[in-house]
């Protein structure tokens, strides 16, 4: 366990990414040591999925602080406690300040419900559906000061359906793409077949000119 990649994982909601990172871990299959679980919102699912695994969590909140900066300050305190290999965000609602993601630069993670770079910000299912997207997923990236516009790694998409809402389309993305290319993303991470140098995301020591793509269709 010690010699594994150590990981902290914040989250603000349901926890479906933490469940099937956990998932992951439990079956062999990520060779990640999540730590702990972070979150700005007290009461969760996501914590109780967490304890389950027997993770601890901490729940920061903001109010208190008298700023963004000072909130995001004492959240890196917490994360930094961990001495982290990845910082992964999984529904982590809140938008870091860049002291923060300066701090965890190369190591911080996301995941986006949208195929990056269309659909950056919220309600990405319902913006796909009135674009009259043909397809529609979510995109693992390394987080920079721009707003879901950092380096892509893996993005996982299916055909979005004729009787498709925003609802059912959100939780087709979730089931079939976001916690299969997830566990995937962080796996070649933290193996190191995937890396980060001079600015870009390399496979294999291969610079990647754009994400690489699966097709989830069937799963
Ligand atoms: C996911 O759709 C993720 O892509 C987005 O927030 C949602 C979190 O869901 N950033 P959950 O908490 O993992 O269930």
């Amino acid at each position: 366990m010690d010699s594994l990649s150590r990981a902290v994982v914040l989250v603000s909601g349901r926890g479906r990414n933490l469940q099937a990172l956990l998932a992951a871990r439990a079956a062999g299959t990520l060779p990640l040591n999540i730590t702990r679980v972070i979150t700005n919102r007290p009461g969760i699912p996501a914590l109780d999925i967490a304890a389950r695994a027997s993770v601890p969590g901490t729940v920061l909140q903001p109010k208190g602080f008298s700023s963004r900066a000072a909130f995001d300050a004492e959240l890196a305190r917490h994360v930094a406690a961990e001495n982290p290999d990845w910082v992964v965000l999984a529904g982590y609602m809140r938008i870091l300040d860049s002291a923060f993601v300066q701090q965890f630069a190369g190591r911080l993670v996301n995941i986006h419900p949208s195929l990056l770079p269309r659909h950056r910000g919220l309600d990405t299912h319902r913006r796909a559906l009135a674009a009259g997207d043909a397809r529609h997923g979510a995109t693992v990236h390394l987080v920079t000061a721009d707003l879901d516009a950092g380096p892509g790694i893996l993005q996982g998409s299916i055909a979005v359906a004729a009787q498709d809402t925003p609802t059912s389309l959100a939780d087709r993305v979730m089931h079939q793409v976001e916690t299969r290319i997830y566990p995937q993303a962080l796996g070649w991470l933290a193996s190191g077949r995937v890396d980060f140098a001079d600015g870009r995301v390399r496979m294999d020591n291969r610079p990647l000119e754009a994400p690489i793509h699966v097709d989830c269709d069937s799963t």
